[in-house]
């Protein structure tokens, strides 16, 4: 019985016959929380019950660029079955975009809304693409009764996050906390690690790998510098471990009392504040340090986007859903439930939401001054640009390069990716 037919007898046995025709859509509802139960029983509940359609979730690996790579490959088989509608990376849209639906019509109502230089991202000679679901950028959270009990003020620079880690590790260390340590980041070789990256390098006014004009300013003195002094971290201030981390592999260090310093993107701050978490109350967020006196506080803009594939068979109904999610409600379920930062700007003064969570205002300025990754200039060659800066960084962290000689080869390796220009 093909889809029609089921439809059709649904409805009849329904007594509801109409020209409805009841889809079932398939969507990947996941954060970095993975699969968010309360989340989605929320909003398949909100589906099923304001459509006539149904839903289905799948499930996807967590680290962004595998998760592109799933996309690619089913884009490329034209695959109308495997996805409806999904996140997408906010380093995604150009090099995805002729597989995504035009979503112009359905939605240009809703841009006001929505913070501008998030929903301009998502937009593609003209035509949207997608729409923010929410927003990221790096931050670092650090422990305040740590800084107090030892009389160290939230540190300003790499500089000075190297000396207090290295002592309040040693203090706590010696207090008994064997397993305590200085700093916690995503040093897995994944996008994350092109994220933490970029902060290092550009704080050190090393630039942002690839320039907005597509020039690649990677080698330079201070982007090598940037990166010894994270391999300088691994093993000393932050555990070997590190190498493998991901976003949640940090927290769960860092929310289990185990570290006294994170990079991370905000979700972490509700969650590492919540009911359950052994840090409550103790944490403390603010920019990434700058790269000595002279630097600059740099954070990577990050955030996902909800997309319909442009080979879908059921876009009616995964434009509803795409409705559903992309609403205020929703939204703050997500920020509730999640810790994910809203892509619409009201919530920013919603009562609710700042009676739970008064810091998220602050945020807004954090999300304002995000760098990019180099994705607008590397254009479709942006996931091989980020694999040559994380293959880099991570043989830097591991030891086996110098940051000095990695920039120069990752420069070359970048100027025959882009041949004559980056396209
Ligand atoms: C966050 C960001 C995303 C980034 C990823 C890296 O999900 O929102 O942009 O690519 O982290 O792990």
């Amino acid at each position: 019985m093909n889809k029609y037919s089921t439809g059709l007898l649904t409805a009849v046995l329904a007594g509801t016959f109409n020209l409805a025709q009841a889809d079932t859509i398939k969507m990947e509802c996941a954060g970095f929380t993975g699969i968010n139960k309360d989340y989605c029983a929320y909003i398949k509940q909100r589906f099923e019950s304001e459509t006539p359609h149904k839903v289905n979730f799948i499930e996807l690996p967590q680290a962004s660029n595998e998760k592109l790579g799933i996309f690619q490959q089913v884009f490329a088989a034209k695959d109308g079955d495997a996805v409806d509608l999904f996140q997408a990376d906010t380093v995604w849209i150009g090099l995805l975009d002729k597989h995504l639906m035009d979503l112009t019509e359905h939605v240009k109502d809703m841009e006001a809304d929505f913070f501008a230089s998030a929903w301009q991202n998502n937009v593609v000679d003209g035509r949207v693409k997608a729409v923010p679901a929410f927003l990221d950028s790096g931050m670092l959270y650090y422990r305040k009764d740590l800084l107090v009990k030892y009389d160290e003020q939230p540190p300003e620079t790499w500089e000075d996050l190297t000396r207090i880690a290295n002592k309040i590790q040693l203090a706590e260390r010696n207090t008994g906390k064997e397993g305590f340590w200085g700093m916690v980041f995503q040093g897995k070789a994944y996008e994350g690690l092109t994220c933490d990256a970029l902060e290092w390098i550009s704080s050190y006014n090393g630039g942002s790998i690839v320039e907005p004009n597509g020039d690649i300013s990677i080698n330079n003195p201070q982007a090598a510098k940037a990166l010894n002094m994270a391999a300088n971290w691994v093993g000393t201030i932050s555990p070997k471990g590190v190498m493998g981390y991901m976003e949640e592999e940090s927290r769960a260090v860092f929310q289990n009392g185990d570290a006294l310093f994170m990079r991370n993107w905000p979700y972490a701050y509700l969650l590492a504040q919540g009911e359950k978490s052994p840090v409550k109350g103790k944490v403390g967020v603010m920019p990434i340090p700058k790269g000595g006196a002279d630097g600059k506080h740099a954070a990577t803009l990050g955030g996902w986007q909800w997309a319909i594939s442009d080979y879908s068979n059921n876009k009616a109904a995964a434009v509803l859903m795409l409705k559903i999610v992309t609403d205020a409600d929703s939204q703050k379920k997500l920020f509730f439930m999640g810790g994910n930062s809203p892509s619409r700007i009201a919530l920013y003064d919603d009562p609710d939401i700042l009676a739970s969570a008064p810091h998220l205002p602050a945020f807004k300025a954090v999300f304002a001054n995000a760098i990019p990754r180099p994705a607008s200039a590397t254009k479709r060659q942006y996931n091989r640009v980020s694999n040559a800066v994380l293959n880099a960084t991570y043989n830097v962290l591991s030891g086996v390069t110098t940051g000095e000689k990695a920039v120069a080869d990752l420069e070359h390796r970048l100027k025959r990716i882009k041949g004559r220009q980056w396209k």
